[in-house]
């Protein structure tokens, strides 16, 4: 049984200030809830305040990106180490933003993947296709690829620790939701292909559904068999919404 996980990517939006007044409103509203996992991830400025606060709670947080060495001649980048000294627990890599702003390749996000695996990091690995893409008919090649760029030489031990995040990236900050139907057809597709890289594993890898996800549609999407969670943009901001979305 794979326990769903709700994840709130705050991108670039939020002041320390501002994510501890969301985290102070929002722990009571979540309080007790051990059903799913959540996860917070706000932008690095704002992650020892938050990791401070949800400490010992029933909410963990994580960072947006990270290098993958540990250490060296990397200015404005943040290591695994760094990241673990502070008590994140959980990292993005691969965002479809990085991809297309910041030159994030396959072979980068494969070693960042690699890298969070050996330092007890949770990786959220996200894919998705361009609307282009889907249009065209090639959405599972583009998955396929993608998958294969980033989990090349993967520890299959650790398989059951990867988190896959499918984000359609026309369904990205633009109200456009996949519906449930196509998003659980795509979900089971890059399961049978996380089968062909790691084994029968690929069964308990979560994949989580991201891309306009809110209050209203997040019931339908969570409810298919393949959809283990969501990652949340524009509607993890506020505290009710994204409560919602984790009640649903
Ligand atoms: O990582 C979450 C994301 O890219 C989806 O954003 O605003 O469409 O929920 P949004």
């Amino acid at each position: 049984m794979r326990k769903k996980l709700i994840a709130a990517n705050w991108k670039m939006y939020k002041t320390p200030s501002e994510a501890l007044t969301f985290v102070e409103a929002f722990l009571p509203l979540v309080a007790g809830h051990t059903r799913d996992e959540i996860v917070l991830f706000p932008s690095i400025t704002s992650l020892a305040t938050v990791i401070n606060r949800v400490r010992g709670t029933n909410v963990a947080a994580g960072a947006q990106s990270m290098h993958w060495a540990n250490e060296g001649a990397y200015t404005g980048h943040t290591s695994p180490v760094m990241l673990t000294t502070l008590g994140a627990t959980h990292v993005l890599i691969g965002h479809s933003e990085n991809r297309q702003y910041d030159n994030e390749t396959d072979e980068r996000i494969n070693l960042k993947v690699k890298a969070a695996i050996s330092h007890g990091l949770i990786p959220l690995l996200c894919i998705g296709e361009q609307l282009d893409e889907r249009e065209s008919g090639k959405t599972e090649d583009v998955l396929a690829s993608q998958l294969a760029g980033a989990l090349a030489g993967f520890p299959k031990e650790h398989a059951d620790k990867l988190v896959i995040a499918y984000e359609p990236v026309w369904a990205i900050g633009t109200g456009l939701t996949a519906t449930p139907e196509i998003a659980e057809e795509t979900h089971v597709i890059v399961r049978n292909h996380m089968a062909q890289h790691l084994g029968d594993v690929a069964n308990d890898i979560r994949i989580l559904y991201g891309g306009s996800v809110k209050p209203e549609n997040s019931k339908s999407l969570l409810e298919q068999p393949n959809i283990d969670g969501a990652l949340v943009g524009g509607a993890s901001l506020k505290p009710d919404s994204f409560a919602a979305i984790a009640q649903y």
